[in-house]
């Protein structure tokens, strides 16, 4: 809860006056003054105009005229940063927007969990091993992943070092966007080699022959296919709005309008542990014109709903407010439909998109930290069959995700089991869909897209 009951007049530092979660402890004020200069000096990452067009999308979204897709790493790090892993992130992501536009038909909105997405909560301030305590690892964002003193002790430099990585990430990501990387007429060639021999790698190749055979026809009924429209696509990018101070040293007033926008990314989400409608993270972006998500778990009532919406989208914009639920395979078919109707009945207009990892997640007898595939299609199975019965719109789906062939998530059309994780659990944080995974599911929410 807040620290005060006067509400705050917002700017971009306001935030400092409320209670802000999960922040890490800094060990040196000046070298994080020092660190949020230097951001401050650096140029943008994303334009103002960029993220209302992105509002846009998300508008047609909440009407049901589009479907969004965002995904990515739970965490993405400074070790795992190449040109090919960028590249097949992306691949899985274009390869999946392929299977639900074709399949749904319906154009797909494409955000990223990307190009800034190394800030983690965490449920505890500390970790301990063999009965020695230190600080938890919260993202390369602050710390390094190493269990040992130094590399635990948060260093604000990490911040920059996020800012550089992300600003490479996003030249590579609109370079595949708009350089022809996307160009429909290679959509076979998304299909990765571990994926072509599966199951799932040949249902693609199917969707992929039509698509050729559809533009083929295109082409001969005189239809130009050299316009944009069939070899670029809007790439978004998105992250978890957590280190204030850094999303405050990224805030810009736009020339255009005169509001200010977060150009860290073009959208920001709210995550579970920070979203206290009285909390700093709410006030933060409730000042920013940018698209917001907002995580919503199973403890989330009717009333939080409407502080939320009240704070973050008082003129009732459609496109500005993204719910994303998280509820559990168990929970979703009984805790969703409440906050649908209640939404529904209030007028507010909404994106709702389903986040079916975070509710699903437990550690194996392995140990590792992982999630069954059947749950995380429960629980997307559980969100359209919610909105079906409240006569609400199931407006996409946010997962974790990565386009390399991990083991990470049992289950699946390849059936990785307990024992399986440890061939290539590579995750610094939340175990991922693999890319197979992925399609999979893409192929599942197609058909009840359709339906
Ligand atoms: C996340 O998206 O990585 C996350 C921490 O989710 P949540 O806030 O829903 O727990
Ligand atoms: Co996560």
């Amino acid at each position: 809860m807040s620290s005060t009951t006067t509400p705050v007049a917002w700017t971009p530092s306001s935030w400092a006056e409320l209670d802000a979660k999960q922040q890490p402890t800094w060990p040196d004020a000046d070298a994080l003054s020092l660190a949020l200069r230097e951001i401050e000096a650096q140029p943008p990452l994303v334009f103002a105009g960029e993220a209302r067009e992105l509002s846009k999308q998300l508008a047609r979204v909440s009407r049901g005229e589009a479907f969004l897709l965002q995904g990515g790493d739970c965490a993405e790090t400074f070790d795992a940063f190449s040109a090919d892993q960028i590249r097949d992130k992306f691949k899985v992501l274009l390869q999946m927007a392929v299977v639900l536009t074709y399949g749904a038909q319906l154009p797909v909105v494409k955000v990223g969990r990307i190009a800034g997405q190394f800030a983690k909560p965490r449920s505890s301030d500390t970790e301990t091993r063999d009965g020695q305590t230190m600080p938890s690892y919260r993202g390369d964002a602050v710390n390094s992943l190493a269990f040992d003193g130094g590399a635990r002790m948060p260093d604000p430099q990490r911040m920059v070092k996020m800012y550089h990585q992300s600003s490479s990430t996003l030249n590579l990501l609109r370079a595949f966007a708009r350089g022809g990387f996307a160009d429909l007429r290679r959509v076979q060639e998304w299909n990765q080699e571990f994926v072509g021999d599966s199951p799932q790698g040949k249902r693609y190749e199917a969707i992929g022959e039509e698509i050729d055979r559809a533009l083929g026809f295109l082409a001969a009924a005189g239809v130009d296919l050299s316009a944009p429209t069939f070899h670029q696509v809007d790439a978004y990018t998105s992250h978890e709005a957590l280190l204030l101070g850094y999303e405050q040293a990224l805030t810009r007033r736009d020339s255009l309008t005169g509001d200010f926008y977060d150009c860290s990314a073009h959208m920001l989400w709210i995550g579970e542990r920070t979203r206290d409608p009285d909390g700093a993270h709410v006030h933060f972006l409730s000042g920013v014109k940018n698209p917001i998500g907002c995580k919503l778990g199973p403890t989330a009532t009717p009333d939080e709903v409407d502080e939320l919406v009240a704070r973050l989208n008082p003129d009732n914009i459609p496109g500005r407010l993204t719910f994303i639920t998280r509820f559990g395979a168990e929970n979703v078919s009984e805790g969703l439909p409440p906050l649908l109707a209640h939404s529904r009945e209030a007028g507010h207009n909404l994106v709702w998109s389903c986040d079916p990892c975070h509710g699903n997640t437990f550690t194996a007898e392995s140990g590792y930290k992982t999630r069954r595939y059947d749950d995380v299609m429960a629980e997307v199975r559980g969100f359209f069959g919610a909105h079906a019965q409240e006569g609400t719109v199931p407006g996409g789906v946010h997962v974790e995700l990565t386009g390399e062939d991990v083991t990470e998530c049992v289950g699946g059309a390849r059936d990785i089991l307990d024992a399986d994780l440890g061939d290539r659990y590579e995750t610094a944080c939340d175990p991922r869909l693999n890319a197979e995974q992925s399609l999979e599911l893409a192929f599942e929410m197609a058909e009840m897209l359709r339906s």
